[in-house]
């Protein structure tokens, strides 16, 4: 995961830059078997996401990708200090189509993607949040997980 985060920071460097965000990584991520592809696209809409619902009402807009591990899992976030998503949506916005927000644009389909890979690798995703306090996004690889 140090490879593929970096090059996905490096690939979105214009666009960062443009938008005025931060990326903010750690120094060292755990080595995941996982599908190199689906899982840069599970980021890739979660950043997505964050350019779009993320942006800061004062200040830095930043978006960090940290990790932590427990007996059973390696778990990522993605954490950005945006509007945030009252507590009845938490799990309404994985839902395919389902948009809460009419001012961006979107078809409400990046979520139900990452929901999507983390199901094949017999991982979860869910969102921490409170409305003006940001969202973390967590993604949770199944240790054991094998294919
Ligand atoms: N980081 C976030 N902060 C606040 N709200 C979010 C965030 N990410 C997603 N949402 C809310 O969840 C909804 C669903 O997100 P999803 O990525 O599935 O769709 P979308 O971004 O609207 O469209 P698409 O991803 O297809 O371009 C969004 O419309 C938005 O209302
Ligand atoms: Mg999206």
């Amino acid at each position: 995961m140090n490879v593929l985060l970096k090059a996905f920071q490096e690939s979105i460097r214009n666009r960062l830059e443009k938008e005025g965000f931060h990326l903010v990584l750690e120094s060292a991520y755990p080595t995941i078997y996982a599908n190199e592809s689906r899982v840069l696209q599970a980021f890739e809409n979660l950043m997505s996401n964050a350019f779009k619902y993320g942006r800061s009402a004062s200040g830095e807009n930043r978006v960090k990708i940290g990790s932590r591990e427990n007996e059973e899992e390696y778990l990522f976030s993605v954490t950005d200090n945006g509007q945030g998503i009252p507590r009845e949506y938490h799990e309404k916005i994985f839902g395919l189509f389902y948009r809460l927000d009419n001012d961006m644009n979107g078809s409400g389909v990046g979520l139900s993607v990452v929901r999507k890979v983390m199901q094949f690798h017999g991982g979860r995703v869910w969102v921490e949040s409170e409305p003006g306090k940001g969202a973390t996004f967590w993604l949770a690889f199944p240790k054991s997980h094998v294919g």
